[in-house]
Formats: C-alpha cells, sequence, structure tokens
C-alpha cells in the first residue's frame, strides 16, 4: 500500500467538541467570531494510526488502571535515538499528565520555597506560573533581541545565577515564543556556566520535533557528561502529534538521584498511574506517526513561507523573526506604534484574530504578538487579511 496523504487543506469544524482554543472566547473576554491562532494546538486530526490505536482500545471497554509496558518504553526510544540521538532507558522515564505538571515537580523538588529559579524571558508564560504558584520567585535573563535574531547573554546569564543562589534553570528549547533552536555551543555555554554554578537544568523540549532546515536539535542531556547526569528533559508527543489532549508526557532523568526527587513530588501531587488512552496514542504516534509528522511539518513551513511573502507585500510594518523551530511565529509589532494594549484590541476586536500578545510572555514581550501556523492554508490566509485589517489607521 502507498503511502497516504493527508488532506491538510481540509478545514475541520472544531466548534462544541469543548475545545479550548474555539470554544471559549466569549468565557475568555474575546468576540464570537474571533478566529484563534493562539494556544499551541494544530487544526489537523491526528495520525490515523493513533486513531485506529485508540479506536480498538476503545472496543475493548474497560477503562482500568495503566501503566506503561516494554513497548510503550520501546517506542519511545526509538522515535528519540532515530530523531534525537537521545537513548533512553525505561528506568529514566517518568510518565507525567503533562510538561507543565512535570515542571511543576521539578520545582518542588529541586528547590525550597522563596528561592529564585532562572528563566529566559520572553518565554511559554507556564514556566513563571509554575515557579510562582509554588511559592519560588521568578529570575530572568531575558534574551537579547539584536539583528532580527534572538541570543544568550552569558555574562547575564551567571551574574543572575550568582545574584539570585540560583539551583535550577528552566531551558526552552527549541524556544517558545522565539523560534530559536540552541546551537551546541550556546547549549555548550550554558552548560558550563550551570555546571560552575551546581545549577541543575530542566530541559523542555516539547517542540523538538519541529526544525527548519538547517537547524538542529541537541537534547540538552547530550551536551556533555555533565548535562547528562544534571538534567530533567521533559518530552510529549502531544506537540509533535496534536494530542494534547491526552495528556501524555514522558519525563526523562538519567541521574538517580534527581529521578528519586522527581518522582517524589510527582507522587506528592497524588499522581501514580497513567492515562489510558495517552498510553495507546504515544505508544502508536511514536510507533508509526513519521509519515504523518513529515507531512505535516512540510504543510507548516509551506505556510510560514506564504505568510512571509504577504507580509512583506501587505504588512510591511511587521518584523517577522525567523524562524529556527516551533510551528510557531514570533512577530515584532513595534513598528506599528500601537502599545500592547492597542494591539490586542484591534487585533481581538477590529480584526477579530486572536493571537498571544507578546506581554505575557515576560515584559520584555511587549509588542510582539505569537502567531500559530499549524491551521489549513486557509486559515492562515483569512487570518493574515484580518490582521491587515486591525493594523489599518
Ligand atoms: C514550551 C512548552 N512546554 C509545555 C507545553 C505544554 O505542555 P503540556 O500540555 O504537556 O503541559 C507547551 C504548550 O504550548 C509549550 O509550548
Amino acid at each position: 500500500m502507498g503511502k497516504k496523504i493527508y488532506d491538510l487543506d481540509n478545514v475541520i469544524d472544531r466548534n462544541d467538541t469543548d475545545s479550548l482554543k474555539f470554544d471559549f472566547a466569549v468565557r475568555r473576554g474575546r468576540p464570537a467570531d474571533i478566529l484563534p491562532l493562539w494556544v499551541a494546538d494544530m487544526d489537523f486530526v491526528a495520525p490515523d494510526e493513533v486513531i485506529e490505536a485508540i479506536a480498538e482500545r476503545n472496543s475493548h471497554g474497560i477503562y482500568g488502571y495503566t501503566d506503561p509496558r516494554e513497548d510503550y518504553y520501546a517506542a519511545l526510544a526509538s522515535w528519540m535515538r532515530k530523531h534525537h540521538g537521545l537513548e533512553v532507558k525505561p528506568e529514566w522515564v517518568t510518565v507525567t499528565p503533562g510538561v507543565v505538571f512535570a515542571l511543576a515537580a521539578a520545582v518542588r523538588a529541586y528547590t525550597e520555597p522563596g528561592e529564585s529559579v532562572l528563566i529566559q524571558q520572553p518565554v511559554y508564560y507556564p514556566f513563571t506560573e509554575v515557579i510562582e504558584d509554588n511559592g519560588r520567585v521568578v529570575a530572568s535573563s531575558d534574551l537579547l533581541y539584536e539583528g532580527g535574531r534572538y541570543h544568550i547573554d552569558p555574562d547575564d546569564f551567571e551574574k543572575k545565577i550568582v545574584r539570585h543562589g540560583i539551583r535550577l534553570f528552566i531551558l526552552c528549547s527549541p524556544h517558545n515564543p522565539v523560534g530559536r533552536v540552541w546551537t551546541r555551543r550556546e547549549l555548550e555555554k550554558l552548560a558550563d556556566i550551570c555546571e560552575r554554578h551546581g545549577v541543575t537544568v530542566v530541559s523542555d523540549e516539547i517542540h523538538e520535533d519541529f526544525i527548519y532546515p538547517g537547524h538542529e536539535h541537541i537534547p540538552f542531556s547530550n551536551v556533555n557528561d555533565w548535562a547528562g547526569e544534571h538534567s530533567v528533559i521533559c518530552t510529549a508527543p502531544s506537540k509533535t502529534f496534536n494530542l494534547a489532549g491526552l495528556q501524555n508526557s514522558n519525563i526523562i532523568i538519567p541521574d538517580r538521584r534527581l529521578r528519586q526527587l522527581f518522582r517524589k513530588q510527582v507522587a506528592a501531587a497524588g499522581y501514580s498511574q497513567a492515562n489510558t488512552l495517552g498510553l495507546v496514542s504515544c505508544r502508536a504516534a511514536y510507533e508509526h506517526g513519521e509519515d504523518w509528522h513529515e507531512q505535516v511539518w512540510r504543510y507548516i513551513r509551506a505556510n510560514y513561507d506564504h505568510l512571509r511573502d504577504y507580509v512583506q507585500r501587505e504588512l510591511p510594518q511587521l518584523d517577522i523573526i525567523e524562524p529556527e523551530g516551533t510551528y510557531l511565529l514570533w512577530l515584532d509589532l513595534r513598528r506599528t506604534g500601537y502599545s500592547a494594549r492597542e494591539l490586542r484590541d484591534r487585533l481581538e476586536n477590529t480584526g477579530k484574530v486572536w493571537l498571544d500578545g507578546g506581554e505575557i510572555f515576560g515584559a520584555c514581550g511587549e509588542g510582539f504578538q505569537r502567531i500559530n501556523l499549524a491551521a489549513p492554508r486557509s486559515v492562515i490566509e483569512e487570518a493574515l487579511v484580518r490582521i491587515k485589517r486591525a493594523l489599518e489607521k
């Protein structure tokens, strides 16, 4: 049988599916007819093999407690080895109901209340939430935006570690929202500084399967021996295969002590057995989802090309931060002259398009917006027309 070609142009009605993206606009203070391109899930159906595996499991009809077995770990290890050169031993893996859950557990595992935890803003806003909600304090070594590209400032990074007595750093790799795929040199530099100061690194690698040509994702634990022994690697099939609602992620911790501390916090949160359909979907996706993922990622990159051409033609006041990874795109709207509040009002109420305002990723994100490119082309086209309308004087 030939390879299945997915029709990614097909617009699927997601209304009335309890979708966070589609069914909660009014409850979240937005117009009912807004076009949502904010939260990071895709408007594409999952791979056929995942849907079939779930249907087969459903036909059994018993949903008792479940835990992963050998085939689950083998599927995970095989994907990680093939796509990221990452070795994963079954005993290193802790299944959690999401990466954010794992970040929160890590904050509790590796720091005490009142301590500061280091992040790099602008960054995925739940990083701040899991730190503050657990009674810790955010310290940010903001990324530098220079020459249209984001960089790490190693001197500032080290200064912040010393000044705030940092013992835990949460890395976003690839970086949401700025779309950087960190180079080996950059990661080595971070690892060297963290080693010097005894800082544990939790690396959120949930976007690792969306890497633009010419870039390479390097799992933090592969950077060097020290990094392998002092890091927690957060992975999940949820972004890669659009399975966020099934709440399954795989947290890889090679070091025994770090693993024990982490598991203690997972248990303290009252979580033990994994979600039945989360396990089924994860295994099926890693075993059979490669073709689907290749097609989807190629399609999203073509969406980006389309957006870039449109912006060059029709929205010259807008600067695109050239993406290296993730299906999210970070846009600089500061040359429009509108404040963050005006931008939000214009986009949401005039244009009727729902993006994520840059300021929620940290104060340094003000004047920026994040747009999700994982949608049918016609949706992206419509969004661009709406953005243009919103920004007209
Ligand atoms: C960097 C990053 N981490 C974690 C998540 C969410 O992970 P989960 O749904 O597994 O908690 C997202 C979703 O957008 C993300 O961008």
